[in-house]
């Protein structure tokens, strides 16, 4: 009896550990969702378009899009479209833990394509974005890039670590990739959280260039990136206290994410599903 009582973690720790882990469930489900509107967005309006054999509607979004005669850059640009829907919806599977511990062979799998998929969509991002360009100025292109080379540095070391076989390590090398690799979803999604909350375009600029965009360029992957440190340091190291303080500000933080989806989806994605 009194050994059950010394190893039994205390009652409070465990209810804190399940708070976590119920704010992280809450969490991916909300994100999950919205990613998969995103695919849904891109393989209807770009896979769409490319069947009826019309890529000059791509450029109805695009800005640096699809030119005329330009294959190598169009190719690319076409595969880096294709990659995203892969990547995006693989990404959002790869994290559920029931199929890690159900289907094994299907984790790997789609484990490696993701780091490849990670890999390639980051190398034809940055082609495009210093051949073709991009909306925004200077901040929007330098933001992204740095985005795309974390991606490949991130994506690296959790496959090293997953071949390795230091599961832990590969774990948070992992989940460090899938934020990045979000990074451009959370864009849209913070974006029209701001726009939202402050009732108009304010900060955005006429150019695409004003300071809302010019700090989102950056904060779209680095946020999240904070806020991914803190929840595994509390998760491995943080006291019952702490745990409880990170569910909570997650579910916050959860809730105006769940504004900025339904803000994107009704604004942008949606009305290119379903146009008019
Ligand atoms: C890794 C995850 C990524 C995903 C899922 C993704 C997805 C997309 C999507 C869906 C578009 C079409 C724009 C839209 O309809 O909203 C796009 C365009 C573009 N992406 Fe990515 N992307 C990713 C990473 C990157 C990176 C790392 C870069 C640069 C380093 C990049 C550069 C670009 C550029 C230049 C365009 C064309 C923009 C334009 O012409 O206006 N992407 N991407």
């Amino acid at each position: 009896m009194t050994a059950t009582l010394a190893t039994a973690p205390p009652l409070s720790k465990s209810l804190a550990d399940r708070a976590l882990s119920a704010s992280g469930t809450l969490w991916f489900l909300t994100a999950a969702a919205g990613q998969w509107m995103f695919v849904l967005y891109i393989s209807s309006f770009y896979g769409g378009a490319a069947v009826q054999g019309n890529f000059e509607k791509w450029n109805d979004v695009l800005v640096g899009g699809y030119v005329a005669g330009g294959t190598l850059g169009n190719i690319i640009l076409a595969g880096h479209l294709l990659l995203a829907v892969t990547i995006t919806a693989g990404g959002t599977l790869q994290l559920i833990p029931q199929i890690r511990a159900r289907a094994l062979p299907f984790h790997r799998w789609n484990g490696r394509v993701y780091i490849l998929t990670a890999l390639v969509i980051s190398l034809f991002g940055l082609y495009m974005v210093w051949t073709r360009g991009t909306a925004g100025g200077e901040s929007l292109r330098i933001g992204i890039s740095l985005n795309g080379i974390l991606i490949l540095v991130c994506a690296v070391l959790a496959w090293r670590y997953a071949l390795a076989r230091d599961i832990a390590t590969h774990r948070r090398w992992a989940l460090r990739t899938f934020m990045l690799v979000s990074g451009v979803w959370f864009f849209r999604v913070g974006l029209m959280l701001w726009i939202l909350a402050n009732h108009g375009p304010v900060g955005i600029g006429r150019d695409f260039d004003g300071p809302f965009v010019r700090f989102w360029s950056f904060g779209c992957y680095l946020v999240p990136l904070i806020v991914l440190e803190l929840y595994l340091r509390s998760q491995e190291r943080g006291s019952a206290t702490d745990k409880f303080a990170a569910a909570a500000a997650l579910v916050v933080l959860t809730a105006a994410m769940a504004v900025g989806i339904l803000g994107a989806a009704m604004g942008m994605w949606l009305p290119r599903v379903m146009p008019a």
